[in-house]
Order: structure tokens, then sequence, then C-alpha cells
């Protein structure tokens, strides 16, 4: 994969964010959604790439934009596949509330795994406590020995766990293991990627969320050198014949991360709304600035870009930029 094709990506994204940034605290989900779907879509389509949507907005039937299997691009340059999600976090901007994100990650044909969307569990962390992590042991055993590989006490450690009754087991012995905890209301991309700041907001990312994002997820740990590992929840039979469509027969299978995303992959997210990693889109004079993250696995280069969008194609609840 040309390696420029990263900086390309941030664009699609940027595009997202700021469609999706401008109905921030108006409670329409839905409308902040389809806002980041069109303009990812637009942007995507804008590119010299023969791409195919793998991890998407769902499947064909129900999903009309950027549904799995869906062709973007132009048709003439690389062949590559994308796991995206235009707008993770929709209540989250519904609601003004932080860790939106826009996100994309590519790789070449067949290296992303063709998860369903069903529940994954998931275990991340970051660059100091790779190898670390055993999503088969208890979250006490995991927090014992992240604190071993970071040089430091359970107490100091910070799990993010998504705030879901299904959680509270582990919430509770967490507790009990004396390591802070952050409870998320959505958004556990955002929850994976923070286990990697510099600024140590997070240590680990505990529980079950969305499949596909976990995918989205384990690409964007692979570019920072953290680690990930995740096993698909079903919740009922329907979910598994689905998974089974789609090529899954290991119902009980640990994913590592390079096993959900394999080879090199490159990952670009915007910020949406103010996160723990990422600044949210403002506007201002009829333009806008955005916060980005572009990253590569083959280097594990990371670039931040802060752009400051100086003219909006469409102002207004459309508007894509330029
Ligand atoms: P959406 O952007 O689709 O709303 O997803 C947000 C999210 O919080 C994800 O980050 C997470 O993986 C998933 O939903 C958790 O699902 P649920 O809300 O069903 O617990």
């Amino acid at each position: 994969m040309d390696r420029n094709l990263a900086l390309e990506m941030v664009r699609v994204t940027e595009a997202a964010a700021i469609a999706s940034a401008q109905w921030m605290g108006l409670g329409n989900e839905h409308a902040a959604d389809q806002a980041a779907v069109d303009a990812m879509r637009t942007a995507l389509n804008d590119m010299d790439i023969a791409g195919r949507v793998v991890i998407g907005e769902g499947e064909r039937d129900e999903a009309p934009m950027l549904y799995i299997g869906e062709e973007v691009g132009r048709g003439n340059g690389p062949q590559i596949d994308i796991a995206l999600d235009p707008l993770e976090g929709t209540t989250l901007t519904a609601t003004g509330a932080a860790n939106a994100l826009a996100v994309i990650a590519i790789a070449e044909r067949g290296n992303f795994l063709n998860a369903p969307d069903t529940y994954m569990k998931k275990l991340a962390v970051g660059p100091e406590a790779k190898g670390a992590i055993d999503i088969t042991k208890s979250p006490t055993e995991n927090l014992v020995s992240i604190a071993r590989a970071k040089k430091c006490k359970v107490e100091e450690l910070t799990v993010m766990i998504l705030d879901r009754p299904r959680h509270e087991d582990i919430i509770a012995e967490v507790r009990k293991s004396g390591a802070r905890i952050k409870l998320l209301t959505d958004g556990d991309v955002s929850g994976a990627i923070a286990t990697c700041s510099l600024r140590h907001t997070a240590d680990v990312l505990m529980g079950t969320g969305g499949a596909p994002e976990g995918v989205i997820a384990a690409a964007a740990l692979k570019c920072l050198g953290g680690d990930f590992q995740g096993q698909l929840v079903f919740r009922t039979e329907s979910e598994k014949s689905r998974a089974q469509k789609m090529g899954i027969t290991d119902f009980d299978r640990i994913y590592q991360r390079d096993e959900l995303a394999k080879g090199d992959v490159m990952f670009a997210a915007t910020g949406v709304t103010d996160g723990d990693y990422l600044k949210g889109v403002t506007f201002q004079g009829g333009g806008a600035s955005t916060h980005s993250i572009i990253m590569r696995s083959a280097t594990g280069t990371v670039r931040y870009i802060d752009a400051i969008h100086r003219a909006l194609k469409k102002p207004g609840r459309t508007a894509a930029t330029k």
C-alpha cells in the first residue's frame, strides 16, 4: 500500500467528523450518523482506490450506504479492504459527550476479520503492556500482569469499561483490585486507543462491545504498538448463523490483534467531540478546525494533523470540506 494513502485517508475522516459534529448535542443520533456516512462515502469515492468495505454500516439489506461488500473509490488504484465507522459514538455526538470519533482503517485484500455485527469481549493495552494480557484470565490476574509489565502498582492503573449492566461483575472485581476505573457511556474504540496515550489517560480497556469496533480498535493498536485480544460473543442462534455465513466456524476462538488486522494496516481518526485522545471539531467564521491522527503499522509512524478548513463546500448541517 502506498504510504501516501494514509494522508489521503485523513480527508475522509475529517469530512465525516465535520459533517456529524454539526449535529453535536442536538439529540438527533440518526441525523448525526447519516451526515457522517454521506460525507465519508463521498470522500472515499473521490479517492484513487479500488476499495471494498469489510467492516461497515451493516449488511447490504439493512444499510444502503457503506454496507459490507460495497465497492468504493474510483476503482483505478490499489485494491484495498476498508474497516470504517463514520461516527463511532452516535449517542455521544447527539448528547455532546466526549470521545466520538470518525474512524477508518485500511489493509490489503483479505486482511481484516470479516466480523459479524455481534459483540466481542475485548482486552486492550498500550505498548508497555504488550504481551502481558490474557483474555482467558480474570480481570485481577490481567491487572497484576499489566502492573508488573508497566512497573507500577495495580492502584495506579486506570481501566476503561463500557458502563453497561453486563459489566457489573467486571466493575466490582476491578474496584476490589484497587485499580481506578473510567466508565464509558459509549465509544470503546476511543477507549482502546486511549490505552496508548502518552499522557497515561488509561492503561487497559476491558469488557464487551461491538465486534466491528473490535477489528477497528485492533488495527489502531497495531499501529500504536499496543496489544489487543478479542473473542466473539453471540446472543442468539441467528447471530451465529450470520457469523457462519461470513466464514466464522470456531465460535469460541480467541483472536489476537494481528489475526483481526493482518499485514500492514493504516488507520486514521478525527475527533468529533473532545476526547481522551483527540480534540473535537470546532466551527468559526464559516470554517472548521479538526484534530486527527494517522498511523501506519509498517513503520509505526504516528502523525497528528491539526487542520483549519477555511471554506466548507456547503455551509450548514450537511457540509463537507472542499
Ligand atoms: P455507535 O456509534 O454505533 O452508537 O456505537 C457506540 C458503541 O459504544 C461502541 O463504541 C461499542 O463497541 C458499542 O456501541 C457497545 O454496544 P452497546 O451500546 O450495545 O453496549
